[in-house]
């Protein structure tokens, strides 16, 4: 089954995307990942206290607002640079083919700009920006936590010609606004939903520790609901955030298409034409999408030609039916009209 896909304008020949962690770490993981057949993969994520450091501007302050980040930061960052992250990019770009999506860590410096920059002359094929901002301050405005994941968006979106998606956690007052405006700074993605380190505490040595880090196979129903929620959200509405220029050339464009294309009688006979063929290519390839069904002579031709376009019907009726309309949505204008044609005895088959 053909499962290509298109991810933020990246062509994925499936939509399995392996997600940040210690598994995207190295260039050989990446590598057996290709192999396993991954669509792409989202880099483990330099974090901008990555950043920081290496510019000598690790913050102490932050010790008291994050400090089990600190003292993990502290650490890592001294095996870990930005130099580093820049070539793993190169060697992985150079070692792999499928779609490498960089991936920053941000809660508020204006560092990552740069760094943005350097992943896309790295190779990376997108910038995911994996932005979490704890807010903990009791005078502060929800507006204010909001405006900053606009602004790192902005500020990264209009740095770089790669395409950039936000990952964020679920926790919002109004999820479905803060996306459109994800959206509106510039981000061609939203990933729903990160899963952020959570403490926990050891009641047997009364000791702080981390909690669980996985999910369990329910968990992926809170994304189920808010991919529903979220998805034709933004139908029509992207217009609104162009300048008016652009909004009134493609209403000329639509006027104009209204007019002089939309009514020609030419068209609407070609539109019946269409509609008639896809008719008889439907009528011709929805029986063959029976389990066990035994075949004509014809049929079994018309099947030649789904194997060709890759498809495989088995057991699965509804998974048959998705396979056929898989392969005859590809089927060009031409190709549609040729074949309807053929299907009728109009012109000399070559099925
Ligand atoms: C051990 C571990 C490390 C992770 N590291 C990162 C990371 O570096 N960057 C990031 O954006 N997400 C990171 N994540 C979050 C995952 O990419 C994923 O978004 C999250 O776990 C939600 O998916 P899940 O419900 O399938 O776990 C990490 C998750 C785990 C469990």
């Amino acid at each position: 089954m053909n499962l290509q896909t298109n991810y933020m304008g990246l062509v994925l020949k499936n939509p399995l995307i392996v997600s940040s962690s210690a598994l995207t770490n190295g260039v050989e993981k990446i590598k057996k990942l290709e192999a396993a057949g991954a669509g792409a993969v989202v880099l483990k994520s330099l974090f901008e206290e990555q950043i920081a450091y290496e510019s000598n501007h690790l913050d102490n302050s932050m010790a008291g607002d994050y400090p089990e980040a600190y003292d993990y930061i502290k650490s890592y960052t001294r095996n870990n640079s930005v130099s580093d992250y820049v070539k793993l990019v190169r060697e992985i770009k150079s070692s792999v083919s499928i779609p490498i999506i960089a991936s920053i860590h941000c809660y508020s410096s204006e560092e990552w700009v740069g760094i943005a920059r350097e992943l896309q002359s790295a190779g990376a094929d997108a910038l995911e920006l994996n932005i979490n901002v704890l807010n903990t301050d009791k005078h502060g405005n929800c507006n204010d936590v909001e405006e900053k994941y606009y602004h790192i968006v902005k500020q990264v979106a209009k740095a770089v010609s790669i395409p950039v998606s936000v990952k964020i956690g679920s926790q919002f007052s109004n999820l479905v606004a803060v996306v459109k405006n994800i959206y509106a700074s510039g981000a061609k993605g939203v990933v729903v939903f990160n899963r952020f380190f959570q403490p926990d505490i050891d009641i047997e040595k009364m000791t702080m520790i981390s909690a669980e880090v996985f999910s369990s196979p329910n968990d992926y129903v809170q994304s189920l609901r808010w991919v529903a929620i979220l998805s034709g959200q933004l139908k029509g509405s992207l217009l609104q955030y162009c300048s008016p220029d652009i909004e009134i050339g493609i209403e000329n464009a639509k006027n104009l298409a209204r007019i002089k294309i939309f009514q020609h009688p030419q068209k609407s006979g070609l539109e019946i034409v269409a509609h008639e063929s896809l008719q008889h290519i439907l009528d011709a390839f929805i029986p063959l999408t029976t389990p066990s069904k035994r075949l004509s002579f014809k049929e079994n031709r018309l099947m030649t030609i789904l194997h060709h376009a890759g498809a495989h019907l088995g057991d699965n009726h509804y998974d048959n039916i998705m396979q056929v309309l898989d392969v005859i949505s590809k089927f060009s204008d031409h190709q549609a009209y040729q074949l309807a044609q053929e299907l009728q005895g109009n012109k000399v088959s070559f099925i």
